[in-house]
């Protein structure tokens, strides 16, 4: 196994060397003169990373951040955990066929029964696997293709707010409009549901009612012979949606939804491509409500850091035939390996219930923080898939007690925590949601300089503000 470079476990901020710095600077500017003008992440950070460990990024200038994207969630044990290095290069050295299609082998093997292992109780005695192309989105294809098959109807019920991915259905389901608007047509089978966000509440009311109003609205809109939603095959949701700005559901919304589908026979998919393997504090996040979904997505973590996606579904639903989803990449023998690593790793050391007790301490210490610094509208999440809402603190609040978003200030408290070592992605409504998604394995030091770090960031942007007015 390599040896862990001692520098990447150092939490204190790096100086960068000027020469090393011009050197990444090249690479980027090469970069941004090749690559689509889709690029992401690239845009918010530009960072060369060259060596990562843990929760450690460390770019080729020698800089060091703190990394609470993880990956969009997908890096549950860090980067470069032990374990993981450990399953992949015994698997390399093994001689096993890294690309395989869809053949059995003993890394399936071994990953599916890890995966199924960790199912809620009462799914994995009657599911079935389908290896999916190696995206969530993929998955999720598949998961609409399945029930559309298995029901014979078409349309979908998701909600505002959602990120299913950006395949054509995917996309159709999801709630982001920029990303839709220039598809003709992309989202004509899909009928939008209120998710229920309380701070910025569909209904303007926030709180249980405003969910409880989303569940009745549900309900009356599928009944109303005139409602225009003709059966759909399926709902798809997200028990916290993540890219939506870490938005958790109560669990009393979602065994409505689960009662709603059920009574009228239309089969549940839950998306938990985010918040899999113990991310929002149970190892599957529809655990906290105790409702078993017909289908659920799986990717990210799953594959321990490698491409891995599956949907896993009650086998009534099984009518394909051969060949229905295909694909040439899935049977990545390394991610089945590293995977089944990660989800044995998770199960066996309680880092689920680890980061159900750091999320909720993380999150009290910053709702705490919110009288001192206005400009944070709301704090939310489940575990460790924090949400810090920022608003424009000058505004007036709404009914609900909300203040307009404030994009602005958001992007700029972005490249301030990059400044001071910090990784932070945002989303949700108008991009104004900074985003913790710190790995499972995140220790108490690193937790205190995440948090000192984005209050000095929002502080520091918050006071240049004031002070901008005032000049
Ligand atoms: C809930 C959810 N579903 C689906 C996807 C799509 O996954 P991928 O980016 O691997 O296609 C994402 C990605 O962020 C996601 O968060």
């Amino acid at each position: 196994m390599t040896a862990r470079p001692t520098a990447l476990t150092d939490v204190r901020p790096t100086v960068a060397d000027p020469a090393a710095v011009r050197r990444a600077d090249a690479v980027l500017e090469r970069q941004r003169g090749r690559e689509s003008s889709a690029r992401t992440y690239a845009r918010s950070f530009p960072i060369v990373p060259a060596r990562a460990h843990g929760m450690t990024v460390e770019g080729t200038d020698g800089r060091r951040y703190l990394d609470c994207l993880s990956g969009a969630g997908t890096l549950a044990l860090g980067h470069n955990h032990p374990i993981v290095l450990e399953a992949v290069q015994r698997t390399l050295t093994s001689g096993a066929p890294l690309h395989v299609l869809d053949l059995a082998t003993p890394e399936k093997d071994a990953f599916t029964d890890a995966l199924f292992a960790t199912l809620p109780s009462g799914f994995a005695d009657r599911a079935r696997i389908h290896f999916c192309g190696p995206t969530g989105t993929d998955a999720v294809e598949a998961a609409f293709k399945l029930m559309q098959t298995a029901t014979g109807r078409r349309g979908l019920l998701a909600f505002t707010g959602a990120y299913h991915g950006m395949t054509a259905g995917a996309l159709a389901a999801s709630g982001g409009v920029t990303t839709k608007q220039p598809v003709p047509g992309i989202a004509a089978d899909v009928t939008r549901l209120p998710y229920p966000y309380s701070y910025r509440c569909p209904f303007g009311v926030g709180g249980e009612h405003g969910a409880q109003l989303s569940a009745r609205y549900t309900e009356r809109l599928l009944d109303d012979p005139n409602g225009g939603v003709v059966p759909p095959a399926a709902m798809i949701v997200e028990a916290v949606q993540g890219e939506g700005g870490a938005v958790p559901a109560p669990d009393a919304w979602l065994r409505e939804m689960r009662r709603i589908t059920a009574e009228r026979g239309i089969p549940l998919i839950a998306d938990e491509v985010q918040t899999g393997v113990g991310r929002t504090g149970a190892f599957w996040a529809v655990e906290h409500s105790g409702i078993v979904p017909d289908a659920m997505v799986m990717s990210k973590a799953i594959g321990g850091s490698l491409p891995l996606a599956v949907i896993v579904y009650h086998e009534d639903y099984d009518g394909w035939l051969p060949g229905a989803h295909t694909g040439t990449f899935r049977g990545n023998t390394l991610a089945m390996a590293a995977g089944t690593a990660t989800l044995r790793y998770v199960a066996k050391e309680g880092l689920a219930e680890r980061a159900a007790a750091v999320g909720a301490a993380m999150t009290a210490r910053l709702e705490a923080l919110s009288s001192q610094l206005p400009a944070i509208g709301d704090v939310r999440g489940r575990g460790l898939m924090i949400g810090v809402e920022l608003v424009d603190p000058e505004a007036e609040p709404d009914a609900c007690g909300a203040r307009p978003a404030a994009p602005r200030i958001a992007a700029q408290v972005r490249a301030a925590c990059l400044e001071r070592g910090l990784i932070v992605e945002l989303g949700g409504r108008y991009d104004s949601t900074a985003r913790l998604l710190p790995p499972l394995t995140v220790t108490d030091e690193q937790v205190e300089a995440v948090l000192d770090r984005l209050t000095d960031a929002i502080a520091s942007v918050t006071a240049a503000r004031l002070a901008g007015a005032q000049a």
